[in-house]
């Protein structure tokens, strides 16, 4: 599903030729440089196939309601445009339906905002039946603002769905009516929807592996990771969001252990807040999760405020640090950084047990790793002692099997075992 549609002359298409600005708004503090930003919306833009042909930052002092941009700006992006011959006009910024058709008539191209990238790329990412809907509804609920607009997908749909003739302002309020049911209707499905997946969960919670969730900024190197600790074959492109519903594997732990390792979406700077709840959707698993790993790209110019960035995310979704689940950092693309800053690197990791140091894509530091969750997982253990009856020989198998069994007692009839588990795992055993 897509706001656009691709089959249609009207539609972005891959391969598009685009125009990106950036408006640097006077008073909004940017914890990023415009290049870095910049390279940014044009990753974004390259994820779903668009060709960013030039980019410019553009200073605004007053943003303007009715263009955003000044009236001499405007018109040097609509010569930036025709020079370039783009289609398609980015406006990194969240942009008014009446800033957004006003920029279209200026420069004769079709304009979309931040969030409209990114709520295409989220169409073209879903995966599951929730992911989709989600997405679905953050589509309609961005559309029903935009109906002001002199293109819109609804249009150009208008014929199948019966309705042609021009937009006067009873073609708006139809418009607007059929999004309103439409999202009822996906709100019903999705209430279903999240009850089933409840029962999964509730099935998954009782498997006897824990749960270690990967996030991270966009192109962190998560899916690498996955796929060298897995070694499965999911999507990894050097492409932003190359994942957006969760992904679930078996991971083998030294010793006899194992955790199942989930894969989500990439995180992202000034995630609009309507998308939120499409995003949320996809970080189920990691509300959920035993431990969390977050992957950083420490060969990136930004890290820090990518990491920052993360935190927030996480902080929105009640998991501040030191609440939620233990966390690992994972510092990635060892192999990418010049010597001496990894050494730097190696140092404060090795007094940190929170950090592992790794190459996702050569493979260093990958055991350590492995070591590294096995701590933490067990770094909340509490011992306990269980007497259980002869005929309860799963449970005694289990608790071998997950737990550290530190002493055993028997008097013929009942077993008392002292048994070191993590608050998860108890919590686990005692739903057996
Ligand atoms: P999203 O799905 O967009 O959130 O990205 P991701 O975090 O899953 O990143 P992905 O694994 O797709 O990697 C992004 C890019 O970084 C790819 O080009 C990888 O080859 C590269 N990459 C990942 N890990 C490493 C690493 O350890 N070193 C180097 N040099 N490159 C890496």
């Amino acid at each position: 599903m897509s706001v656009f549609n691709r089959d249609d002359d009207d539609g972005i298409s891959r391969g598009e030729r685009a125009v990106l600005v950036l408006p640097d708004i006077a008073g909004t503090k940017a914890m990023r440089s415009v290049e870095a930003r910049l390279d940014e919306a044009a990753g974004l833009a390259a994820a779903i196939g668009i060709e960013v042909v030039a980019r410019r930052s553009v200073r605004v002092r007053a943003p303007r309601p009715a263009s955003l941009f000044g009236k001499g700006q405007a018109e040097e992006i609509a010569a930036a445009v025709a020079d370039e011959k783009a289609g398609l006009l980015i406006v990194d910024a969240a942009l008014s339906p009446v800033q957004q058709k006003n920029l279209e008539e200026m420069t004769k191209a079709k304009v979309i905002d931040r969030t409209g990238l990114i709520l295409e790329i989220f169409g073209e990412r879903a995966a599951t039946a929730e992911g989709r809907m989600q997405v679905e509804l953050a589509h309609l609920d961005y559309q029903a603002g935009r109906l002001v607009r002199s293109w819109t997908h609804l249009e150009r749909q208008r014929g199948g769905f019966g309705f042609l003739g021009g937009p006067g302002e009873t073609q708006i309020e139809a418009d607007r009516r059929m999004i309103r049911d439409r999202m009822a209707r996906i709100k019903k499905e999705l209430e279903q929807v999240k009850r089933t997946r409840g029962l999964h969960r509730d099935r998954r919670q009782k498997a006897p592996w824990p749960l270690v969730a990967l996030v991270g900024y966009t192109n962190a190197g998560k899916s690498t990771l996955f796929n060298r600790m897995t070694k499965a074959e999911v999507l990894a492109e050097d492409l932003l969001f190359a994942t957006l519903d969760p992904t679930m594997r078996e991971v083998k732990l030294p010793g006899s252990g194992k955790a199942i390792l989930s894969d989500t979406v990439g995180f992202v700077s000034d995630l609009p807040t309507e998308l939120i709840a499409a995003f949320r959707a996809t970080l189920e698993e990691v509300l959920a999760a035993d431990l969390i790993l977050h992957i950083r790209d420490m060969a990136h110019p930004d890290r820090d405020a990518q990491a920052a960035d993360v935190e927030a995310v996480l902080e929105s979704l009640g998991l501040e640090e030191g609440k939620g689940p233990p966390r690992i950092e994972v510092w990635n693309k060892a192999d990418a950084m010049a010597r001496d800053e990894r050494e730097a690197l190696a140092g404060e990791a090795a007094r940190r047990e929170d950090v592992a140091v790794v190459s996702a894509l050569t493979g260093e530091g990958i055991e350590a790793l492995r070591v590294a969750i096995v701590e933490r997982l067990g770094s909340g253990d509490d011992t306990r002692a269980v007497t259980l009856s002869s005929s309860e020989g799963e449970k005694m198998a289990w608790l071998h099997a997950r737990g550290k069994v530190i002493g055993q007692d028997s008097d013929g009839e009942h077993i008392t075992m002292k048994v070191r588990l993590s608050a998860v795992d108890w919590a686990r055993f005692q739903a057996l």
